[in-house]
């Protein structure tokens, strides 16, 4: 397996998973307030299987996601990063990027923290050289959708889709798409 790299910002610590975030990561996939954009809460065992995932996809990709730590205040508090969607939609092939934080940690500008430096670790990919990033969610996410704004992140109407993974019919399986282009360098 390679390292997952670690990123710092300014109030988090962003690092693999440890074997002691699964409590931690299952208490916030069991939580209805936090997945109440999900089709459902997860259980245990669902939480070890998507662990291993996250593991797997650092090891295949490079990139993925990032445990969230806030040094001397909580050793785990979700999580925030970039990943390949496993399902096939309009903007597919593409990158991800997404979080999750535990409702004890929300309204402190913590997800949009370190999104903006997975942001940042995104660009500076050589391989694979990403010249966009996405992200998606149901309408109704508002926070979800203002931490997408917040990174300048655009909606266009035209992009928003069904999600393949929900039922036809299900009131979740509406999303919107919201997408950055790589910045500029500076010449
Ligand atoms: C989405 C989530 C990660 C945001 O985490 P966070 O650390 O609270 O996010 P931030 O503090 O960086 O930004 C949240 C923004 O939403 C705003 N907000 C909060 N509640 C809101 C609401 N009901 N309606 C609109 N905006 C709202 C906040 O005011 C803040 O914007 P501001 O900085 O302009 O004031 C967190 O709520 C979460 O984990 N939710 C459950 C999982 C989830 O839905 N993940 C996303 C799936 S796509």
């Amino acid at each position: 397996m390679r390292p997952v790299p670690e990123r710092r910002t300014a109030r988090l610590l962003l690092r693999g998973f440890r074997g002691e975030d699964l409590a931690p990561l299952a208490a916030l996939n069991a939580d209805p307030r936090v997945m109440e954009h999900f089709p459902a809460p997860m259980s245990l065992e669902e939480t070890a299987a998507q662990l291993a995932r996250f593991r797997q996809h650092w090891d295949e990709h490079g990139f993925g996601w990032w445990a969230v730590e806030v040094p001397g205040v909580a050793p785990f508090i979700g999580w925030v990063g970039l990943a390949r969607p496993r399902f096939e939609a309009h903007f597919t092939p593409c990158v991800e990027i997404g979080w999750r934080l535990a409702a004890h940690a929300w309204g402190r500008g913590y997800a949009t923290e370190g999104a903006r430096e997975a942001l940042q670790f995104g660009w500076a990919l050589q391989a694979p050289r990403l010249e966009e990033i996405v992200a998606f969610t149901v309408p109704a996410n508002a926070r979800s959708r203002r931490v997408m704004e917040k990174l300048g992140m655009r909606h266009d109407p035209r992009d928003d889709f069904e999600h393949p993974r929900i039922p036809p019919g299900h009131p979740l399986r509406r999303h919107v798409l919201s997408r950055v282009r790589r910045p500029t360098e500076p010449a």
